[in-house]
């Protein structure tokens, strides 16, 4: 990330540390992305060119801005939603601070909803970070709403393993992705939607080696 992105970045993880450390109701904290996920996923995005993201579960917006950042420079677009509309108005303070907000839009609305309203095919990207139990049964629109290419990151798959385990066999055992866990922060997910034999096009002027 831009320099100025990353020391706001540093600044707003340590905030959200402290402020989970202290007694509350478990929905009350904001449970950030640890920083070496989110910088992978970072990565990858801007590897990728990526430029249609959805996040589900926006928390106060760590997230979202290192989805924000990898997008931006390629004039794309983040459409992050989370069902606590409080939340959010964290969230937006956070990204307009980072400079970021102009690429990114929040809706307060549940994952599914916002799943089912995406077009076939429209989403480079979907960074899942919400309620795990509701997982599998958004698998279906998240097969259809990525493109071929497009890429799909679970965060927690090994801090907990028990609660994505049917979800993480559904897509495992899905020939249509090829995935793989990476164990960074709390266990990163990544699968990638296959192109089908259909819509692979021979390159004119290639030659089959004999
Ligand atoms: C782990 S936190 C997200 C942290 C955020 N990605 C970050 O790294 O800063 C989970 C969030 O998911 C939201 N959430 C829970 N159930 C949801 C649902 N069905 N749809 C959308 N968001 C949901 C919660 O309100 C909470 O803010």
């Amino acid at each position: 990330v831009r320099d100025k992105v990353r020391i706001f970045l540093e600044h707003l993880y340590q905030e959200g540390v402290e402020h989970d450390a202290k007694p509350m109701q478990s929905r009350r904290k904001r449970w950030n992305l640890e920083p070496d996920a989110a910088a992978l996923v970072n990565v990858v995005l801007q590897a990728m060119g990526a430029r249609r993201v959805l996040e589900i579960g926006t928390s106060n917006g760590y997230s979202t801005i290192w989805l924000a950042d990898a997008i931006q420079p390629s004039g794309g677009s983040v459409l992050s939603a989370d069902i606590d509309g409080d939340i959010q108005v964290e969230a937006a303070r956070n990204l307009d601070a980072a400079g970021v907000a102009n690429c990114v839009e929040l809706r307060q609305a549940d994952g599914g909803v916002v799943l089912r309203e995406a077009t076939d095919a429209s989403l480079d990207a979907i960074l899942l970070d919400s309620k795990r139990s509701h997982y599998l049964d958004w698998w279906p629109q998240m097969v259809r709403a990525l493109r071929p290419g497009g890429l799909l990151a679970v965060d927690n798959v090994l801090s907990h393993a028990s609660e994505v385990a049917n979800f993480r066999s559904a897509v495992e055992s899905d020939a249509r992705f090829i995935s793989t866990v990476v164990a960074v922060g709390k266990g990163e997910l990544l699968a990638v939607k296959q192109f089908s034999p259909e819509s692979v096009v021979s390159l004119p002027g290639r030659t089959t080696p004999s």
